[in-house]
């Protein structure tokens, strides 16, 4: 399997050399698979924010390196057109919103692509849609006039519009109602089905924990955990250091596996979860 985002000892620091110095990533190394989500997880300042700028050469390694769909994110020249492959969306984006239609909103990222103004609004009314935003009636719209909520999917919709390779994605999640929250694991979700990367920084494990392959555990700078859920639903250690805060349903058949019930306890999903405890009364 290909390793569409490869990390290796990875330093970053802002403003080196000066007073304000800040050694915001150290000596960090991991690997993602083509295909695969990843959640980045860790407190405020860890450095999660700053990890994903790397991603797309937004921001340039310091020592190590990051190669992104086989570019190597030092190279000035290749660098630049990482953009079309990697979507980043900020943390709130919405914050960030200035074309005066929704519409030149979401076409912005496609018309740099050179691509025909036919295919700039096919893919601007897909990507709408694929936010729970219906075309026709939001294309004429103001951005400023809409919601916070309903600007950050104006925002992630111009990010999709790209069809970008990785699409990723710094706490989308914070502030939603949980129809926008559902909306975002479904964007994950529907990428899943189509063999697509996607990554996202939160700060609610419970949230992603069923349909994410990979997770990352930062903290002050440094990569506490990389692997698989499996892996970190069974180090306890790394659980009750961060207080990672497990879903109900897992959390109860741990419980019941302590008490010596022969229960699964590698299921992440609550349909999965319900199965396990239906064939435990049987
Ligand atoms: N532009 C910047 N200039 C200087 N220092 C910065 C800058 N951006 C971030 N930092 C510092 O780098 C460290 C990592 O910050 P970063 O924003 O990556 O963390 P984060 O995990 O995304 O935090 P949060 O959960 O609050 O979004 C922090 O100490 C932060 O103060
Ligand atoms: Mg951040």
């Amino acid at each position: 399997m290909p390793k569409i985002i490869d990390v290796k000892e990875l330093d970053f620091i802002y403003m080196p050399g000066s007073p304000y110095e800040q050694n915001a990533l150290k000596n960090i190394s991991f690997s993602l698979d083509e295909g695969e989500f990843l959640g980045i997880f860790g407190p405020n300042g860890s450095g999660k924010s700053t990890l994903v700028q790397l991603f797309n050469g937004l921001l340039s390694p310091g020592r190590g390196t990051v190669t992104v769909c086989d570019t190597d994110t030092a190279d000035k020249k290749l660098r630049q057109q990482l953009w079309k492959k990697v979507s980043l969306v900020f943390q709130y984006p919405e914050q960030q919103i200035f074309q005066i239609s929704v519409y030149d909103e979401v076409a912005y990222g496609p018309r740099n692509l050179g691509i025909s103004e036919t295919e700039v609004r096919q893919r601007v009314y897909l990507a709408l849609e694929q936010v729970g935003l219906i075309p026709e009636e939001t294309i004429g719209v103001t951005p400023i006039s809409l919601s916070g909520g309903m600007r950050r999917r104006v925002a992630i919709a111009g990010m999709l519009a790209l069809n970008p390779e990785i699409l990723v994605m710094d706490e989308p999640m914070a502030g939603l109602d949980p129809i926008g929250r559902k909306l975002i694991l479904d964007i994950i979700n529907n990428r899943k089905e189509h063999k697509l990367t996607s990554v996202m920084t939160s700060h609610n494990l419970k949230e992603i924990i069923a349909i994410a392959d990979k997770i990352a555990i930062m903290d002050s700078g440094c990569l506490v955990f990389f692997g698989a859920v499996s892996e970190l639903l069974e180090n306890n250690n790394i659980l009750a250091k961060y207080r990672l805060e497990l879903p109900d349903h897992i959390q109860l058949l741990s419980a019941l596996a302590e008490r010596g019930l022969k229960v699964n306890t590698n299921i992440r999903s609550l349909n999965e979860a319900a199965l396990e405890i239906l064939r435990l009364l049987a």
